[in-house]
């Protein structure tokens, strides 16, 4: 009898499943030298196999806020200026858009935001220590709109099972998004997790569209083509 399993790929081999893909766009002149120049002052590094020290990045222990994904960092900038006693982890993998976050910080001269370039999926699987964020901000994720594609998106339960594990008890997970079934999508993942987290808006509910959450630049952009915006808001248990 042939053995059916010899050509399969070892699964620890195969290729993880991205919620991205990289475009990498061209840095403009300003954003080239901001990666020079800024990158020490704003940059963080993470290796896998080790534990970000969040203390020692920010050099304090206010409480620390994590965007995925920011994009061009716009909503982060504006988040940080407005919350000063907080600090804030930008996660994400487009060049630009650092770019982009690195000249605003500097123009705002805020001095309490770490950016990072990495997969956010796998920094929070295996880089935070347990229960070291206060909150966790995931705004108009790639919504992978056709099915065959639905595996790509960034909520799935061992998302959950990570950000469980990274936010401490009564920290918070907010995100938002313009495209109703990923809304439904999150929705459903998070109250299936219902032990860990728990619906600000009672079960089931979207939140109300809350004041504190700046605009940001896909939010226009679906706006723009008529779509409404969701926002989910659970707390850690
Ligand atoms: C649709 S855009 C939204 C950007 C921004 N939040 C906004 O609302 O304007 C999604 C962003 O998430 C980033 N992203 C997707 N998956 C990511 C991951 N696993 N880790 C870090 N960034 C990711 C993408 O590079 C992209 O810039």
């Amino acid at each position: 009898m042939s053995d059916l399993t010899a050509n399969r790929p070892n699964p620890a081999h195969r290729r993880p499943i991205r919620s991205y893909v990289l475009r990498e766009g061209r840095l403009t002149a300003a954003q080239r030298r901001a990666f020079d120049e800024l990158w020490p002052r704003f940059g963080a590094d993470w290796r896998p196999g080790t534990l970000l020290d969040l203390q020692a990045l920010f050099g304090n222990a206010a409480p620390v806020y994590l965007e995925i994904g920011f994009g061009n960092g716009e909503t982060l900038a504006q988040m940080a200026e407005a919350n000063p006693d907080r600090n804030y982890l930008g996660l994400e993998v487009h060049r630009p858009g650092i770019g982009h976050l690195l000249l605003e910080l500097d123009r705002r001269r805020i001095t309490t935001v770490r950016v990072l370039r990495h997969d956010a999926q796998e920094l929070l699987r295996d880089g935070l220590a347990a229960g070291c964020l206060a909150g966790v901000f995931l705004f108009f994720p790639d919504p992978w709109p056709k099915k065959r594609h639905h595996k790509r998106r960034i909520v799935q339960p061992e998302f959950v099972t990570s950000l469980a594990r990274a936010l401490a008890p009564g920290g918070l997970f907010h995100a938002a998004t313009d495209w109703e079934p990923y809304a439904e999508h999150i929705r459903a993942v998070l109250e299936t997790a219902d032990d860990l987290f728990q619906n600000s808006a009672g079960p089931g509910q979207f939140a109300p569209p809350p004041e504190q959450r700046p605009p940001t630049k896909f939010e226009r952009r679906g706006e723009r083509l008529g779509h409404r915006v969701r926002d989910l808001i659970y707390i850690r248990r």
